[in-house]
Order: structure tokens, then sequence, then C-alpha cells
């Protein structure tokens, strides 16, 4: 399991603490960024969303770079997440993709096994240019203490928008192609690999420095079929998207039951839900990763000192060294913006004293 896995690169002190959490370094407070920290639920994201589609927005780095910044300056979070989509690779690949009202909409995905050698894979400067010049916009605004996150997904969850057609409830297109079509499905899963590494490439040499692979669908799969679809193709671009101090951060929701074939995937930082307390992730990996997450995003709908505890309970359980503070999931466009903010204050402030205390 630990072949893969770089020593941490020897940072200075005033390295953003971000980074420092993500190598296990100590830190001075437990930093927090929020998966969906840039969207629906404020204010400021729906103004500019009235301007422009959604997938304008991601296709214009100033647009894609004034959303990214909201939360910098309003939550007082320690990283900046990429505005972008999932999706957006899978147009480059040739597929059609959409955004209708009720979520994305994919049109000539792969529908019978030999859709697959029509999905191309053109290198990223090319064809996704725009996410590179948004990156650099970005970079270019953001303090030197917070660091930009680029993103992409795993080939499993990018699988399944190609075979659904956008969302699905219990994945039943994807796995009957897995179990009837594997190796088609090998060719799909390679190509993925291949898009998504040179894109997830292209982004770190814009100016990101540490990048996520979402596997947000992960948790559909057996422990083999994770082992097969998951691991092995996870490992494989983790191999491919490697540079010295940049930590790869890998969140496959739904897979507390075989986290070790997730830790297998020779990450830096190991994304974990709600499902999985952040003790027993530790009990599972060992002490080689450090841990993000991982506060159920519905609680932030709650009254604030449900939140407050909340926090402290994952705090406590996280313990010192090697956790960035994070939801399990993405929030939800009903969560009022005043809860974020005070949660991201809180953490600092209650891990600041858990830290000056040594605990
Ligand atoms: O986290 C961030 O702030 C960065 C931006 C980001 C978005 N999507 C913006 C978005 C990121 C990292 C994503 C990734 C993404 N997109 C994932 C993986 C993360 C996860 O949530 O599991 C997935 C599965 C998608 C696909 C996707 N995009 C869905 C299912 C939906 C519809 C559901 C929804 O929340 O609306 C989207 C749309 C989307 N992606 C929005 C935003 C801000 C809402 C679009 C709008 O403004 O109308």
């Amino acid at each position: 399991m630990q072949d893969l896995k770089p020593t941490p690169p020897d940072l200075p002190p005033d390295a953003p603490t971000f980074l420092r959490a993500c190598w296990r370094q100590p830190v001075d407070h437990t930093p927090v960024w929020l998966m969906r920290q840039a969207g629906r639920y404020l204010p400021e994201y729906r103004a500019v969303r009235q301007k422009a589609d959604f997938l304008t927005m991601c296709h214009r780095p100033e647009l894609a770079c004034e959303v990214t910044l909201q939360p910098i300056e309003l939550l007082g979070v320690d990283a900046a997440i990429l505005f972008s989509d999932l999706l957006i690779p899978l147009e480059a690949m040739g597929v059609t993709v959409k955004f209708p009202e009720g979520g994305p909409e994919i049109t000539n995905g792969v529908t019978k096994a030999d859709d697959v050698h029509r999905l191309q894979t053109p290198p990223a400067k090319d064809t996704l240019g725009y996410v590179a010049e948004a990156c650099r916009l970005i970079t270019a605004a953001l303090p030197a203490r917070i660091p930009l996150i680029g993103f992409a997904g795993a080939p499993f969850t990018l699988a399944s928008y190609l075979v659904e057609g956008g969302g699905s409830k219990n994945y039943q297109k994807t796995k009957a192609f897995l179990y009837q079509h594997p190796k088609e499905a090998e060719v799909m899963f390679d190509k993925l690999v291949d898009m998504v590494a040179d894109f997830l490439n292209m982004q770190i040499d814009a100016g990101c420095r540490a990048v996520q692979i979402f596997d947000s669908w992960a948790g559909a799969l057996d422990p083999q079929d994770y082992e097969r679809w998951g691991t092995q193709y996870t490992r494989r671009l983790v191999q491919k998207v490697r540079r010295p101090g940049v930590p790869v951060i890998v969140f496959a929701k739904g897979t507390g039951t075989y986290f070790d074939r997730v830790a297998a995937s020779g990450a830096d930082v190991l994304g974990v839900d709600w499902t999985l307390p952040l003790d027993a992730a530790r009990g599972i990996v060992g002490p080689d990763f450090a841990l993000q997450g991982n506060m159920d995003p519905i609680r932030l709908l709650c009254p604030w000192e449900h939140i407050r505890a909340t926090a402290d309970r994952i705090l406590d359980a996280a313990g010192p060294l090697g956790h960035v503070f994070n939801l399990g999931h993405g929030l939800v466009p009903q969560t009022p913006p005043d809860h974020v903010k005070r949660l991201v204050a809180h953490v600092h402030e209650a891990s600041a004293a858990r830290h000056r205390a040594g605990i």
C-alpha cells in the first residue's frame, strides 16, 4: 500500500496551513474548505448566475475566477477550489453536456458497448485551455497563504454519467455495462484515466497546488467491484499526476466499509464522509495519510449549537495531525451562509485552542 507514497516534502513553517495539514505537519489551526463552497447558497453566486447560465460560467475564465474567489473573502476558508464541473472534460471527449434545472444531462454518451470507441482523448490544452486560463487568473488574485485546489472526477463516477446520461439512483445501466461488457468498459476507463490525468496536469501547470479526485458515486460498488473499477484506475490516475509537493486528495463517497481499498489508491489525503468517524478512518489507514472531512452538510441547516457541537466532535475524533476540516459532501443550496461563516470561524478558534493545549 505504501509503495506509491512519497515522503512529505520539507515545508517551510510559513507554508500555507492547508498544505501543511495535507502533509501531516504541525499547524497552529486546522485548515478548512468546503465542497461546493462556491454555489447557490451564496447570494453573491446567485447574482453572477443571473447574468450567465452555469455552463457559460464554467467556460468563461473571468466568471469562474470571480465565483471561485467569493467564498475566500466571505467565509475565511484556507483553500480555494476551482469553480468548474465534473462533467466539463467529458465535453472534450466528444459528448454533449447540458445542465437543465434538475441536474446534468448527457446526450450521445455511451449507450451500447461499441460507443466507447467514439470517445476522444484530445490534449487538454487544446480543448480545455479555458480552465487553465481560469486557474491562472485565480492564482494571480489569491493571497499566497490560500492555495488553489484543482479537481476532476474519478473514472467510475465519470463513467456513470456517460452510461446513465445523467444522475442515477441505482447505477443500473453503469453496473450492467461493467458486468456484461468488461472489455469495452476497460477501454472507456483507460480513456478516462488518460483524459483526466492530462486535465489535472494542465491544472497543476496553471498554478493549482493540490488536486482532488471526486469519486462521488463509488459507494454504489461492492468491495470487489471497487477494487477493480475504483482502486485500480484511481491508483493509475494518482501515479500520473504525482508531482513533488502537490498533494493528491481522493474523495470516494460511501466507501467506509472498504476504506482500506480507497487508501490503496496511493493518495496523500483521503476524503471521508459522515458515515465513517475520523478516528475509525485513522484506525483503518494508519498514520501515513491526512484525512479530510467529515461533517454532514445537512447539519448546517440546524441551529448553531448543534453545528458547533458536531464540529467539536469532529475535531476531537481527528486528533492533532493531518486533518483538513471539510464536509462529507457538498453544501446544499438551502444552507444559511451565516452558519457556514460561523462554522469556519469556530473550527479555526476551537482547533487553535486544542493545538495550543497540545491535544
Ligand atoms: O466545490 C466547489 O465549490 C467547486 C465547484 C464544483 C461544482 N461541481 C459546481 C456546481 C465542483 C467541485 C463540482 C463537482 C461535481 N459536479 C461533482 C462531484 C462533487 C459532488 O458533488 O459529488 C458532481 C457529481 C457534479 C455533477 C453535477 N453538477 C451535478 C449532479 C449537479 C446538479 C446538482 C446540483 O447541485 O445542482 C451539478 C451542477 C453544479 N455544479 C452546480 C454548481 C455550483 C449548480 C449549478 C447551478 O448554478 O445551477
